[in-house]
């Protein structure tokens, strides 16, 4: 009897954490005006998302590249990007975020 009803809670909690966790990152790539030059799909100012997890795909150090791109605005292939007003955990968040891009 307990058991029937804890076990819908512990999975709504489960639901409710990831939902929350992408809600995270998208909110992130608004407050961080990354979308003024980037969308997920089309090319703007930047590449899309989408472009990029592409490019990036099976590259294990697509998340380092990216971060320090991203942070410092040097990139290790010569390209310079806007730098990035965030904390760490949310540029990683964020990074994340976009090499998912489908
Ligand atoms: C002022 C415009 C601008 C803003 C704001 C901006 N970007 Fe960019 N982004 C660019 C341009 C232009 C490029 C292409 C040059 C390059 O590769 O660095 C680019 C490239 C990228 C790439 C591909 C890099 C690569 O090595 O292929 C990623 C990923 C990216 N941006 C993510 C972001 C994220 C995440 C944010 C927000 C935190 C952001 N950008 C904010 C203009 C911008």
């Amino acid at each position: 009897m307990k058991l029937s009803i804890l076990v819908p809670v512990a999975l709504s909690a489960a639901f409710l954490a990831g939902g929350a966790m992408a809600q995270d990152a998208s909110a992130l790539l608004k407050s961080k005006n990354c979308l003024a030059c980037h969308d997920a799909q089309a090319k703007k100012v930047g590449p899309s998302f989408k472009d990029s997890a592409a490019k990036y795909a099976g590259n294990a150090d697509a998340a380092n590249l990216l971060f320090t791109k991203l942070k410092t605005g040097k990139g290790a292939d010569g390209k310079s990007h806007a730098v990035v007003a965030a904390s760490d955990d949310d540029i990683k968040a964020i990074i994340a975020a976009v090499l998912a891009t489908k």
